[in-house]
């Protein structure tokens, strides 16, 4: 059971099966279930270190951002998608104040969109993303990295030779 201040997820594995039986990009090398596992894994090491995040909002967003790409490539209502997928499953698959729902919600659809997170949450979200552009050989731009922990130098440099790059989301 994971349980935080704001989510209750009473059965983590079912709410990932109501995702995988929804999703329309799980399949994919680059956003698919493995990133989702990777962006929930690097989330882990920044939530220590970022006072006020909240880890099971962080990974509800690791479970949504990218479950309804369509494809790995220009998609920009995937967020959106992945956000409205988020509120079919909410009260249903996992548990959360309907006010706090706009939290993990924003942070799927503004998450290829840039900027630095305006809340603890949803800096580790987007940061956790970011530190995975290392699977297409590209080094996140500390620019774009919104938690300290995060800009440390050997999170970022996963991909020796990856090239720096001038995109905020992934
Ligand atoms: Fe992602």
């Amino acid at each position: 059971m994971v349980v935080s201040s704001r989510v209750s997820i009473p059965d983590a594995a079912r709410l990932v099966d109501a995702v995988l039986e929804r999703s329309t990009g799980k399949n994919s090398f680059i956003h698919g279930e493995s990133h989702w596992q990777r962006v929930a894994a690097a989330s882990l090491t920044l939530l220590p270190e970022t006072p006020g995040a909240d880890p099971a909002l962080v990974f509800l967003f690791a479970l949504f951002h990218d479950s309804m790409r369509l494809n790995d490539n220009y998609d920009p209502l995937h967020g959106p998608r992945g956000a409205a997928l988020a509120r079919e499953l909410h009260g249903e698959a996992f548990d959360l104040e309907d006010a706090e729902m706009s939290l993990p919600a924003f942070a799927c659809e503004e998450h290829t969109n840039g900027g630095i997170g305006p809340d603890p949450t949803v800096r580790v979200c987007w940061d956790a993303d970011r530190l995975n552009l290392w699977r297409v050989g590209i080094i996140p731009d500390p620019r774009f990295l919104s938690t300290e922990a995060a800009r440390s130098e050997e999170r970022m440099v996963e991909s020796p030779g990856g090239k720096s790059h001038d995109k905020c989301g992934s």
